[in-house]
């Protein structure tokens, strides 16, 4: 049996550094060649065994609820077209034997918060939480399979984690952590978007966790912390004096989609990799003049 079957996406932040982009759509739709965020993050759950996903969101989200409903119109409109290609894809965005869970979080207090709005759904299981602008990808297995792996083996929380630059460790939750297994560290502390002089390490949680029930008590009494929102680390730092927590070095490369840089770095090789474009977008990139392609842009946009 599966050991994860719920997982949490937080979904309900405004995306202003995607603005104007994001002004009537959620950052979670933006598309890396043709599949928004939010289902690579599907995707990767559905992979690992989770059958119910329970988005957690706010306004202007309804078309992350449209995407993973039927289309009836559409599927209608390529029926009759004889779309058959097309009407696979837009019936298969998610298996059959899988539920969506919309929870709306209606104040806009943190991730921990976000988390905590899921608890009447998740109920007393360990669950996963996703963010969907974390784009992880392996040539392996999925980032998520991995992570259940080590939960299933280690019976603990955990955390994916990255080494990042020094200079960054302020965008991220840092742990305080001792390697202790194969891509595995025992978890001794955790600070929210630490300076880099408070910084414990620079090995970043990026965007996968998996977590006990338990973490919903500490945040129904988190108070708030960094940015002064209740913060999903405060919670677990807490946790850690109760319960070992496992971070886990995953095998793969991560996006930053919530990064202009990060989010087209992904678009570039995830074009590469894709089955009906990469030729012809590897001729492109190589028939660039690079030194000449900037004026050019200019004039093109002013
Ligand atoms: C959130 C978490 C942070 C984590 C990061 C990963 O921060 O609070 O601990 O390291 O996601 O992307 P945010 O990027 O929402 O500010």
């Amino acid at each position: 049996m599966k050991s994860i079957k719920k997982a949490v996406f937080p979904v309900a932040g405004m995306g202003t550094r995607f603005l104007p982009a994001t002004k009537a759509n959620p950052k979670e739709m933006l598309p890396v060649v043709d599949k928004p965020l939010i289902q690579y993050a599907a995707e990767e759950a559905v992979a690992a065994g989770v059958d119910t996903l329970i988005f957690v969101t706010g306004r202007n989200k309804r078309s992350i609820e449209d995407h993973f409903d039927t289309a009836y119109e559409l599927e209608k409109e390529l029926e009759e077209r004889d779309k058959v290609k097309m009407l696979k894809v837009v019936r298969e965005i998610l298996p059959p034997e899988v539920n969506c869970v919309f929870i709306r979080q209606s104040e806009a207090l943190g991730l921990g918060h976000a988390v905590l709005c899921a608890r009447p759904v998740v109920g007393d299981e360990p669950f996963a939480v996703i963010l969907a602008d974390d784009l992880l990808t392996s040539d392996d297995k999925p980032i998520l399979s991995q992570m259940v792996e080590v939960y299933d083996f280690h019976k603990c929380p955990v955390l994916g984690v990255q080494e990042v630059p020094m200079e960054d460790v302020h965008q991220y939750g840092i742990v305080d952590a001792k390697l202790s297994g194969d891509r595995t560290y025992d978890v001794a502390g955790m600070v929210e978007k630490p300076s880099q002089e408070d910084a414990p390490s620079n090995l970043a949680v990026v965007g996968r966790y998996i977590l006990p029930a338990k973490i919903f008590d500490l945040l129904e009494t988190q108070e708030r912390g960094a940015g002064n929102e209740i913060q999903l680390t405060d919670a677990i730092a807490r946790l850690l004096s109760s319960q070992r927590v496992l971070a886990y070095s995953f095998e793969g490369k991560r996006f930053d989609c919530g990064s202009k840089l990060g989010y087209l770095q992904a678009q570039v090789e995830f074009a590469l990799a894709h089955e009906e474009v990469s030729e012809d977008f590897r001729q492109y990139l190589l028939s660039l003049d690079l030194g000449h392609a900037l004026p050019q842009m200019k004039s093109a946009s002013g």
